[in-house]
């Protein structure tokens, strides 16, 4: 049973909380995944798309997300039980049209989509709500276990930074001078299962330790310290990458946008990529938002975690698309960017071993601080609604999540796709499905954080919006954020926010109305047009 409030640990004041969200935040989506997706779609306009999908989507959805958890100080399944009204006519009908669509392609022997269909809506049907929260903790299953593979990645990478140091530089010479040889040696290692599999667990066994020791103790601390390092090696990475012959290419291909660049796909993949790099979507900053204590700044709060996280995406950006082009490198290959460039720009200056093993730490922290924030919703969840001891959680669920990211290591073959050792679950996708795209790696990451997270955060801004209401949601927001929701916006690009003429008592253009209007009509469209978008219904392209 739940939690009562009292015994709920919390995060040590403001900064703490902002922080330990922030280390959630930043993490491998920042530096793997958006250089490498950024790469892959043409550069400019794909940031640019990003940029406005954090605005209109994630400053909105964070807000709605932080205060939801400190409203009900819960996880995310019971913040939705403790707040969805007993009955809902919209649930029971949803619910119903989708399980009578599942029969429909049952008739049409589409079995993997009819299975969905009925699943999905007997869920709705049965839970209404709450299925938005339990959508989060599978969410979270999914996203730890191709996670923490790649996690596994940069602890095999510290590994080779070792072992550059202690050959005195011999070994670095030898696999990671030029490009070429570094992305053999790149594929070279994950496709061995050996090494992806036991780096993989000792990323979990990370992970689990600290989600298992609780909250406070381990992951306030581990941010702290860590994240304003990261943020020192990456400008010194920009330094040397800029500085680079050929560097002029890389700022223009990652700041000059064209739209030509964007194909049908890149749109839904820009906004699901904004979703992950905030962990916006299955309620991990409502379980975060759990720890906060009332008298903190929300409004505040959020900006800076979306704030911080940005600028983290954009710097590691900035430091790897001109080395990139300096090196002669392809900026469409894929999950391997970040692992076979680095190694190349840091064996070619002075204490180079020394740098790149720095940086590989740091990123295997920022992964780390991730991860367990992705563990610990399962957690949570596990612990407030089952009545099961932290330990217990921590541990069964890390163990499942272990076993599930294992076929993820092993499906990575020489050209990053493929079913190498998995031919059998191949096939039964793609009886159910019609098709199995890429590698199973790949189609755990795209179902959950292009679909998944998006379709989470949409549920999550219509929730609060029309269920919980802009109204009580603005009450929980006011506590310790004084009359920030209240500024009228006019008021506040005038200069005048303070001047008596402005603080008329009939507020039209507030802080607060600007975004109840963005969570209950604007954000919600734009996931769902991006999502007509990409199944082909709209502006076919
Ligand atoms: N945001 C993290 C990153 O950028 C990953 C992450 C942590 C996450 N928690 C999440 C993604 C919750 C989605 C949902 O690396």
């Amino acid at each position: 049973m739940s939690n009562p409030e009292q015994q709920r640990e919390h995060w040590s004041g403001n900064l703490g909380f902002v922080l330990a969200a922030a280390g959630s935040a930043i993490g491998l989506g920042n530096i793997w995944r958006f250089p490498y997706v950024t790469g892959e779609h043409g550069g400019g306009a794909f940031v640019l798309v990003f940029l406005v999908c954090v605005a209109v989507i994630g400053i909105p959805v964070m807000l709605c997300e932080i205060s939801l958890g400190r409203h009900t100080q819960r996880n995310p399944v019971g913040a939705f039980h403790k707040l969805t009204p007993s009955s809902s006519t919209f649930a029971h009908l949803l619910g119903a049209g989708m399980i009578v669509a599942g029969l429909f392609l049952l008739v049409f022997r589409d079995w993997g989509w009819a299975l969905i269909c009925l699943g999905l809506g007997t869920a709705v049907f049965r839970y209404s709500w709450r299925m938005v929260g339990g959508m989060g903790v599978v969410a979270g299953f999914l996203i730890l276990s191709f996670y923490s593979v790649v996690g596994g990645w940069t602890i095999g990478y510290v590994v080779e930074m070792l072992r550059v140091l202690f050959t005195g530089g011999a070994y670095g010479q030898e696999v990671f001078s030029d490009a070429a040889s570094s992305g053999e040696r790149f594929v070279n290692l994950v496709v061995s299962p050996v090494w992806s599999i036991v780096n993989h667990l000792v990323f979990m066994a990370l992970c689990t330790g600290i989600v298992y020791a609780g909250v406070r103790g381990g992951i306030e601390r581990a941010a702290r310290v860590l994240m304003p390092l990261l943020l020192i090696l990456l400008l010194a990475l920009i330094v040397r990458g800029v500085s680079l012959p050929g560097a002029v290419e890389g700022i223009r291909f990652f700041l000059t946008p064209d739209f030509s660049q964007l194909g049908t796909e890149s749109v839904l993949i820009a906004m699901g990529l904004a979703f992950f790099s905030l962990s916006l979507g299955m309620g991990a900053m409502i379980t975060y938002g759990s720890y906060v204590e009332r008298n903190q700044n929300l409004f505040t709060a959020s900006l800076a975690v979306v704030g911080l996280d940005v600028l983290l995406a954009l710097l590691a950006g900035l430091a790897i698309f001109p080395a990139v082009f300096a090196v002669g490198m392809e900026p469409t290959q894929g999950p391997g960017l970040v692992f076979v460039l680095l190694p190349t720009v840091f064996i070619g200056i002075p204490y180079g071993a020394l740098w790149g093993l720095l940086f590989f730490v740091l990123l295997v922290v920022a992964a780390w601080t991730s991860g367990i924030s992705l563990l610990e919703v399962v957690t949570a969840y596990f612990v407030d609604e089952r009545g099961w001891t932290r330990p217990r959680a921590a541990l069964t669920c890390g163990g499942i999540i272990a076993a599930l990211g294992i076929l993820s290591a092993v499906s990575v073959d020489a050209d990053l796709t493929g079913w190498s050792y998995l031919g059998r679950l191949q096939r039964l996708i793609t009886w159910c499905f019609g098709a199995a795209p890429g590698s199973f790696f790949d189609l755990v990451e795209n179902v959950s954080s292009n679909w998944l997270l998006p379709l989470g955060g949409m549920l999550i801004a219509l929730f609060v919006g029309w269920i919980w209401g802009t109204r009580q949601a603005l009450e929980e927001i006011r506590h310790g954020s004084r009359n920030f929701g209240d500024v009228h916006v006019v008021s506040l690009l005038a200069g005048l926010k303070d001047d008596p003429s402005h603080n008329s008592p009939v507020h039209v253009l507030t802080l607060a109305s600007v975004w109840g209007i963005f969570i209950r009509f604007i954000s919600p469209l734009a996931v769902l047009l991006a999502f007509l978008h990409t199944i082909g219904w709209l502006f076919a392209g």
